[in-house]
């Protein structure tokens, strides 16, 4: 997918809410299974341009990633907000795992890259790279920053926003 290059996406209306749902939605057994509690902020009628089924696939890579990685009783958290000027939405995602160290947190986005600590779980290493080949075709930018609390992941990314 990647190498044939830009992603073909079909670019709508998408009210965040709903993808967020979706995805997890998708997700919330596994979760469950793992202890982990799954939580959406209100995203009051923030709305974005893109392919809905595309950023459902992002949204779930990461959440599926944040479900890997935190242990049993952890939390993953997704927030949405309008960024300046109100042209781009920001989406984070954030779980109370061990988080990825800085010196990880570019090289996480490249293919087949795992760190160090993931060497016994399963994975080969794509799905950031998919995620960010989807949010670049999109326009937006998609990155692992400091989390808010530490310890645990912070992955946020940028969709242009849809006037409601
Ligand atoms: N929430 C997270 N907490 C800690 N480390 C993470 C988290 N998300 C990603 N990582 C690190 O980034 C690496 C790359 O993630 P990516 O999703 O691309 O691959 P993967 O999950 O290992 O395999 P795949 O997604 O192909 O199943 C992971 O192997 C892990 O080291
Ligand atoms: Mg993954």
């Amino acid at each position: 997918m990647i190498e044939s290059g830009p992603a073909e996406i079909m670019l709508r209306p998408v009210n965040l809410v709903e993808v967020v749902d979706k995805a997890i939605h998708a997700l919330e057994t596994q979760a469950e299974h793992a202890e982990i509690t799954l939580l959406s902020e209100p995203m009051d009628g923030l709305c974005v341009l893109a392919d809905q089924e595309q950023v459902a696939r992002v949204l779930i890579s990461l959440i599926h990633n944040a479900i890997k990685f935190t242990p049993e009783a952890g939390t993953i958290t997704i927030r949405a907000e309008a960024l300046e000027a109100d042209e781009m939405i920001k989406v984070t995602v954030t779980d109370t795992g061990p988080g990825i160290p800085p010196e990880d947190r570019e090289r996480i986005f490249e293919r087949f890259y795992r760190g160090d600590r993931s060497r016994q779980s399963s994975g080969t290493g794509l799905g950031l790279a998919i995620a960010k080949h989807i949010i670049k075709a999109h326009s937006g930018e998609i990155w692992a920053e400091e989390p808010d609390a530490i310890p645990g992941a912070q992955i946020s990314f940028t969709l242009p926003a849809m006037d409601a």
